[in-house]
């Protein structure tokens, strides 16, 4: 018998222990995109509810395109990496206007779509379409770079290039939609980044990382990346029972979902310190003021050192001035609002945690 591929052992491999997963059951490239685009940003457990939730919402792509960026926002939130979801949308929008509904079918056209690079389209065109393209994730680079014993780093231009190469030349004819899937399943459950089993591994004779003990070093992944550290300190303003709240804009951080007024510093600074012109406008309206715990949340790229500050207003203050820099919002306002998880953990956490301070101003 001829000696099987490392593609054939991998489909082979994938047959016997793949786990059952929604997006497995469909050729539709919409519901193909969409847990696509949710996989990129979580692992499946997290992101299955996720994408139950989005296709109960939104069974097509029209249901995406008709609804508003705040819905899909809300849906998406925890998720992070807020871009992703205001893509996703603008891609809907696009699919109908453009393209009558209909997803183009070759990774060519797929990846002229707003947010669709290289990995998505190359996931739509082989799953839905059984186009011959290698996926190349996470997952992918990890399972190649050991068997093949690639060593190139996997963030460089040129490391991505070989893993590329490698991968192209993998992808059987006819058979990219399952070996895809299998390869990528492969990298999740069997060659894991820290104990991957290679005891049980049916391509273990011919891996690299294993015959040479290197499972551990391999990927190489450079990181160059200094984590930035950021001061936030969160005026939140409440009165009536009501939280003045206000949209992000601009390039930064979370644009487009809603948290509280906010005074940033360079370097940690207590509230004494802390000097801003609206600020001072509503200590004049002697408010009660509460101080959070100190929160951390961490960023890709970024360390966010976080207080919110409670500012209770007597009720009778004025809440609709023009000059207010956003709107109040009731609790149940409040909750639909998509937010960052920060804020609603913050939210959810309430005063229980805070110390009441308002003696010492
Ligand atoms: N991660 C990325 N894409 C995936 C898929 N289709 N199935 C399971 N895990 C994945």
């Amino acid at each position: 018998m001829e000696e099987q591929t490392f593609s054939q052992k991998i489909i082979q491999w994938y047959q016997a222990h793949y786990r059952d997963l929604p997006w497995r059951h469909t050729l539709d490239p919409y519901r193909i995109w969409l847990s696509e685009v949710i996989l990129q940003q979580t692992r499946v457990a997290q992101g299955l509810p996720y994408y139950n939730r989005f296709i109960e919402a939104f069974p097509t792509v029209y249901d995406v395109a008709n609804a508003s960026e705040q819905e899909v926002l809300r849906l998406w939130q925890g998720l992070g990496y807020y871009s992703r979801a205001r893509n996703l949308h603008a891609c809907a929008k696009t699919i109908v206007a453009n393209y009558d509904g209909k997803f183009p079918e070759s990774y060519r056209e797929l990846i002229k779509l707003k947010g669709v690079g290289a990995y998505t389209a190359a996931a739509i065109a082989s799953f839905a379409f059984n186009e011959t393209v290698p996926v190349v994730d996470g997952n992918v680079y990890r399972v190649l770079s050991r068997v093949f014993g690639i060593k190139d780093d996997i963030l460089s231009t040129s490391g991505q290039k070989k893993f590329r190469q490698v991968a192209d030349q993998l992808v059987p004819d006819g058979k990219a939609n399952v070996y895809n899937q299998a390869i990528m399943e492969f990298g999740a459950l069997q060659c894991t980044p820290a104990t991957p089993a290679c005891l049980l591994c049916p391509v273990v004779d011919t891996c690299y990382a294993y015959q040479h003990g290197k499972q551990k070093e391999l990927p190489v992944k450079i990181k160059k990346t200094k984590i930035k550290h950021r001061y936030l300190h969160y005026l939140v303003v409440k009165t009536d029972g009501r939280l003045l709240m206000r949209q992000r804009q601009g390039k930064d951080i979370w644009t487009g979902l809603y948290d509280f007024y906010l005074i940033e510093t360079s370097q940690p600074q207590d509230w004494e310190q802390l000097e801003d012109p609206f600020l001072a406008e509503l200590l004049q309206q002697s408010p009660t003021v509460e101080k959070s715990r100190k929160y951390q949340h961490q960023l890709s790229h970024q360390q966010l050192h976080v207080i919110f500050y409670t500012l209770t207003l007597p009720n009778n203050v004025a809440q609709e001035s023009s000059s207010l820099p956003g709107q109040f919002y009731s609790a149940d306002e409040v909750e639909q609002l998509p937010k960052p998880i920060l804020i609603d953990n913050f939210l959810r956490e309430g005063p229980s945690r805070t110390e009441y301070f308002s003696k010492l101003l």
